[in-house]
C-alpha cells in the first residue's frame, strides 16, 4: 500500500458498463475498492458515474494503446494494482461455415487480445509489487458445447482463457500473482436479453438462468483464498457435469 492507495485495494474491471462487469464493479466499491472501470462507451453509461474511488476510461481493449491508458489511469490516481478482472467480451453466433472474416477478427480481438494487453500491462505493475490476482471469464461451452448450437466461435476464443490463465499462474507463481477463471453457464444479462429465457434455462441441469451476484460471490471467494491458483471454478448448475435426462 502507498500513499495513493490509504490502504484501499485497487482494481481494474473490464466490460465495466453493462453486466457482469457492472456487478463486479458495484460490489468491489461496496467492499472499499478503489476501481478502474473500462469499456468502448462506459462514460456515457447511466448505470455508473465517476467518482473518488471509481475512475472510468473509455477505450475499445483489444488494442494495446487502450490497455496502456487503463493500467496508467489505475496508478495514477491509485497508485497500485491489486485485482484484475477481464469481462469484457462478445458473442456471436453464426453455423461454422458463415463465420465472415469479419466475425472472427472481432470475437478474437475483443475476447483474446481484450485479455492479452491488458493482462500484460497489470502483470508488468503486479511484478513490481510481488503481488496481485487476474480472474478472467470464459464459459462452460468449453467445456461442455451443445449439440446443434452455433457456438464455434465464442468456443474458440473462449476456450483460450482457463489456458492462458493456468501458463501465467505458472510463469508468475514465483512473483506471487495468481490467475484464475471463471466459466459461467448463462447468465442473466443484457447479452442475453432478446433471448428466450424458458429456453436457455433448460440448458442448465439445475433449471435456472445464473445471477450475477452468483460470479460476483466466486470472484470474492477467490480473492479470499490466496492457495487457489490456476482454478477454473464453473457455476453453471451442474451443466459441465453432465447433461440433464
Ligand atoms: N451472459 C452470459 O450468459 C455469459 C456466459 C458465459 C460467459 N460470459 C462472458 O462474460 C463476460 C461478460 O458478459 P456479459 O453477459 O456481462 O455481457 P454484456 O452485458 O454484454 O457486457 C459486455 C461488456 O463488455 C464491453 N465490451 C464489449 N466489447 C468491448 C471492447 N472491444 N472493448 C471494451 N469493452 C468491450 C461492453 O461495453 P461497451 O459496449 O461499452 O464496450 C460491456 O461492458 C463476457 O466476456 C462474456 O463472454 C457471459
Amino acid at each position: 500500500m502507498n500513499a495513493k492507495s490509504n490502504g484501499h485495494q485497487t482494481a481494474i474491471v473490464t466490460g465495466a458498463s453493462s453486466g457482469i462487469g457492472l456487478g463486479v464493479t458495484r460490489a468491489l466499491l461496496e467492499r472499499g475498492y478503489h476501481v478502474v472501470g473500462t469499456s468502448r462507451t462506459i462514460s456515457k453509461s447511466k448505470e455508473v458515474k465517476a467518482s473518488g474511488d471509481l475512475v472510468l476510461v473509455d477505450g475499445d481493449i483489444s488494442k494495446k494503446d487502450a490497455a496502456i491508458t487503463v493500467a496508467d489511469a489505475a496508478i495514477r490516481h491509485f497508485g497500485r494494482i491489486d485485482l484484475l478482472v477481464n469481462c469484457a467480451g462478445i458473442y456471436i453466433t453464426k453455423p461454422f461455415t458463415d463465420y465472415t472474416p469479419e466475425d472472427f477478427e472481432m470475437m478474437i480481438s475483443t475476447n483474446v487480445a481484450g485479455y492479452f494487453f491488458i493482462t500484460q500491462q497489470v502483470v508488468a505493475q503486479m511484478r513490481k509489487e510481488k503481488s496481485g490476482h487476474i480472474v478472467s471469464i470464459s464459459t462452460v461451452l468449453v467445456d461442455q458445447p451443445l449439440a446443434g448450437a452455433h457456438i464455434s466461435l465464442p468456443v474458440i476464443s473462449k476456450s483460450t482463457i482457463p489456458a492462458f490463465s493456468r501458463a501465467l499462474a505458472m510463469e508468475y507463481v514465483a512473483d506471487r500473482i495468481r490467475f484464475n477463471t471463471i466459466s459461467p453457464g448463462v447468465v442473466d444479462t443484457p447479452m442475453h436479453a432478446n433471448d428466450d429465457h424458458e429456453s436457455l434455462k433448460k440448458l442448465h441441469p439445475i433449471p435456472r438462468l445464473v445471477q450475477i451476484s452468483e460470479i460476483v460471490d466466486a470472484l470474492l471467494y477467490l480473492q479470499s483464498a490466496p492457495m487457489v491458483n490456476g482454478e477454473n471454478i464453473r457455476i453453471d448448475g451442474g451443466a459441465h457435469a453432465g447433461a440433464k435426462w
